[in-house]
C-alpha cells in the first residue's frame, strides 16, 4: 500500500505553528506536491461540531464543568474521526498531510496540564487511532518565559460567525501552561527521531527556512522536496 507522509505541528498557544504549517504548505505545492492540511481539533464537520464546545469559553456556562476525561475523550473522537475521513485517505492515496496538532497536544495538555498522565493519553491513541503516528513532528517551542508570555498574553480570539470564542483554553493559568511545557520536553525526549523541536524564538522567515531544511531531509525520496 502506498503511503504518504504524515507531519505535525505542535507547541503552546501562540507558538506561531499555525503560521509555519500555512508556509510550509504553501512551500510544498509550489514545488508540485499534493498536500492536505487540517487541525485538531476540527477538520471534519463532525470535528468542527467538538471543537466548538471544547473550545468556546461560554460552553460550560450551559454545559456545566467539563471534567478532564470527557475533554480527552472529546478530543480522541474528533481525532479518530480525521483519521477515518480525511487523514488515512490522503495517506493512502499518497499525500502529505500536514496537520495543526495531534496526540501529542492531548498528552501535553490534558495529560500534562489537567494531569491525566501520559499512560491514559497512549492509551487511548492506541484504542482511537490505531496507534497512527506522524512521520514527523515538528514541536515549536521558545523558552517557557517566551511560551509563557505568548500563551498567556495572546490576543483574545474574535467571536466567530457561530457565536463561539475559543477562549476557553486562554483563561487557564502560568501553572497549567507550565505543566504543557514540561510535558513537551518529556515528550520529545522519549522520541528524538520522531520529534524535532525548534527551540529558536527567531523571526518567521528564519524558523521558516529552518523547517524547510528539515522538511527536506525528511521527506522520502518518492516525493518532491522543496
Ligand atoms: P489551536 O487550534 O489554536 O491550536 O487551539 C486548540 C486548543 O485546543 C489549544 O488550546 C490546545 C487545545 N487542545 C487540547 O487541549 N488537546 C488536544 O488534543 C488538542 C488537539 C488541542
Amino acid at each position: 500500500m502506498s503511503r504518504g507522509f504524515f507531519l505535525t505541528f505542535e507547541g503552546l498557544d501562540g507558538s506561531g505553528k499555525t503560521t509555519q504549517l500555512r508556509r510550509l504548505a504553501t512551500a510544498l505545492e509550489v514545488q508540485g506536491n499534493s498536500i492536505v492540511t487540517l487541525r485538531q481539533p476540527g477538520g471534519t464537520p463532525l470535528g468542527d461540531r467538538i471543537r466548538s464546545i471544547l473550545l468556546d469559553s461560554k460552553s460550560e456556562a450551559t454545559l456545566g464543568p467539563i471534567a478532564p476525561a470527557a475533554e480527552l475523550a472529546l478530543m480522541f473522537a474528533d481525532r479518530a474521526q480525521a483519521i477515518a475521513q480525511i487523514i488515512q485517505p490522503a495517506l493512502t492515496a499518497g499525500k502529505i498531510v500536514l496537520c495543526d496538532r495531534y496526540t501529542d497536544s492531548s498528552e501535553a495538555y490534558q495529560g500534562g496540564g489537567r494531569q491525566l498522565g501520559s499512560s491514559r493519553i497512549l492509551a487511548m491513541h492506541a484504542a482511537a487511532c490505531d496507534n497512527l503516528q506522524p512521520d514527523l513532528t515538528l514541536l515549536l517551542l521558545p523558552s517557557l518565559e517566551a511560551s509563557l508570555r505568548r500563551a498567556r498574553h495572546r490576543n483574545h480570539r474574535h467571536t466567530n460567525a457561530h457565536g463561539t470564542d475559543e477562549n476557553r483554553f486562554e483563561r487557564e493559568s502560568d501553572e497549567f501552561y507550565r505543566r504543557i511545557y514540561t510535558a513537551y520536553e518529556a515528550i520529545a525526549a522519549r522520541e528524538p527521531h520522531r520529534v524535532v523541536v525548534l527551540r529558536d524564538d527567531a523571526s518567521i522567515e528564519h524558523i521558516h527556512q529552518q523547517i524547510l531544511h528539515i522538511v527536506a531531509t525528511r521527506l522520502p525520496q518518492a516525493i518532491a522536496t522543496p
